[in-house]
């Protein structure tokens, strides 16, 4: 058996690393530029879950102020005792929002955005309003459906 060997010049080996190197500096840069653009507030596709108030994950509904996370979207118990659901990624640059009971609206900790209980927005950088879901409570099943 014979054993074969390939030489390459110096030019040659820098020609091909370059390329290597620069196919994947773009592949991250535009992966990373999609990321500063802010992140999509809207989850993906339709929304239609139903989460348990037996749960404990998501005891905290069961009292007034009180809010969950589940599937992209936030959930939350008003003082006024009404359920309600909106996209929970704030939609100016992603941050996960919380919920204020004491002034009813939800809030972004990190430029703090607000937006009412609609999702429209009440104080900017966000412009944009976050997605609103429809909720149906079941009392007598305990459960709590949240649907595009
Ligand atoms: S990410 Fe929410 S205000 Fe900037």
């Amino acid at each position: 058996m014979e054993a074969t060997t390939t030489t390459m010049d110096r030019h040659e080996f820098f020609r091909l690393v370059g390329t290597s190197v620069g196919a994947i500096m773009l592949s991250r840069c535009l992966a990373g530029c999609t990321k500063s653009n802010g992140a999509d507030p809207t989850p993906a596709g339709a929304v239609d879950f139903t989460i348990s108030l037996n749960d404990n994950k998501y005891a905290n509904l069961n009292q007034k102020g009180g809010y969950v996370y589940n599937n992209g979207v936030i959930i939350a118990r008003t003082q006024a005792d009404q359920l309600i659901a909106v996209s929970s990624a704030c939609t100016h640059e992603g941050t996960l929002i919380t919920f204020q009971s004491a002034s009813n609206r939800f809030y972004c900790a990190n430029h703090g955005s607000a937006f009412d209980t609609e999702g429209k927005v009440l104080n900017s950088p966000a412009t944009r309003a976050l997605t609103k879901y429809n909720v149906l409570a079941d009392k007598t099943a305990g459960s709590v459906r949240v649907y595009s």
